[in-house]
């Protein structure tokens, strides 16, 4: 079950794999109000999914995690281990006694300014990732507290692509004739949520930049509510069906998708820069995509082809225990919820 704890909607999707397919077998989403309880809307999800799976992948995100990519001396795994504590100590804000770390090689070199002028081939690029102990042992115990089991816990960022890798989705065939598309496809996927914006550059199908953005879905809201003068509970309303005020919604939100795009452009350029590539595609995902004209807007304002992606795509859905309708008219805002459970297949 992947388990998708967001800031304002709580998302969990069931896969079980019959065979090698990988087939859908349970959804639930629950919005949390304003100023809701978290722990009673994670009892309603469990209550709505009727799962039957107890092992849970969770994710952690904002400010208690760090990610960085970083370039070590060529070493074995479990040299890496070991090293990576002393290195992580040039990176990670956190206290490292307070800290729980992961690492993981790469098979690219990291962006050449983070070289240290060693030759190229004594050199790796690794992933590390550290977060404060602490939050990690509040997110096992949301999910103890259900009776469940935590398998993995993951970072928005990187279950983004695992749904991308898992819905079969990637590069097109090249057609006879074509020229074949070459390992150096850059794209980037970008998960608009409630309160912050996850990004992933993908170069030849591995992560070679991730990064958040604090800019979301609820700073539109707040946008719409200064704008018609109303409560945040409605301009939530109105933005999500604004029935005749279209226009007052558009003018709202266009300084937070102004500020949002202008960050993912900074991204984009630096990715472009460094690893001197192009970044083709932008794929969109989370709920504030779904917001009138967010991704017309971005499509332009970058300059790239985008698109808004259903993760469920290619996946067989149990339609005996999932309501299909409410699981599609959700399913942009559903990538972290299915690249987590996407790790059935490592189980
Ligand atoms: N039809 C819609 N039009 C505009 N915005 C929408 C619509 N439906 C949902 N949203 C917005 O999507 C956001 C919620 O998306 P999502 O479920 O991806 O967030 P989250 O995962 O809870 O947040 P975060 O990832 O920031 O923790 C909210 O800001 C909500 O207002
Ligand atoms: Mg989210």
């Amino acid at each position: 079950m992947g388990l998708d704890l967001g800031s304002q909607v709580l998302k969990a999707i069931e896969i079980t794999l019959e065979g090698p397919e990988p087939v859908v077998t349970g959804f639930a989403r629950v919005e949390i109000p304003p100023g809701g309880d978290r722990a009673q809307a994670l009892a309603e999800v469990f209550k709505q999914g009727r799962f039957r799976s107890k092992h849970v992948v969770t994710s952690i995100s904002g400010q208690n995690v760090v990610v960085r990519y970083v370039s070590m001396p060529k070493m074995s795994d479990s040299e890496l281990r070991q090293a990576i504590r002393m290195e992580a100590d040039r990176y990670v804000p956190f206290d490292l006694d307070e800290s729980t770390l992961d690492c993981q090689p790469l098979k690219r070199r990291v962006a050449k300014s983070a070289e240290d002028g060693a030759p190229e081939g004594d050199t790796m690029s690794v992933l590390l990732v550290a977060c404060r102990t602490q939050s990690l042992e509040e997110q096992i115990q949301q999910v103890l507290a259900q009776g469940l089991t935590t398998v993995a816990i993951d970072v928005d960022a990187f279950a983004l692509a695992n749904a991308w890798e898992l819905c079969g989705l990637p590069d097109d065939e090249p057609a006879e004739g074509d020229t074949p598309r070459t390992e150096e496809r850059a794209i980037a996927m970008v998960d608009i949520g409630a309160t912050r914006t996850s990004i992933n550059v993908l170069c030849g199908g591995e992560t070679c930049f991730s990064r958040e953005i604090g800019i979301g879905g609820h700073d539109m809201t707040q946008a719409v509510a200064r704008r018609l003068g109303v409560e945040v509970f409605e301009a939530e309303a109105i933005k999500r069906n604004p029935q005749g005020q279209e226009v007052e919604v558009t003018r709202a939100i266009q300084p937070v998708l102004e500020d949002l795009t202008s960050e993912i452009s900074l991204s984009l350029d630096y990715v472009e820069h460094h690893e001197g590539l192009r970044v083709e595609e932008l794929l969109l995902s989370g709920g504030g995509v779904l917001a009138s004209g967010a991704q017309s807007y971005i499509e332009q304002a970058t300059a790239r082809t985008t698109r808004t992606w259903n993760p469920l795509e290619g996946l067989r859905i149990a339609v005996d225990r999932v309501d299909v309708e409410e699981l599609e008219a959700w399913a942009p805002s559903l990538v972290v919820a299915v690249g987590l459970a996407s790790r059935v297949r490592a189980a």
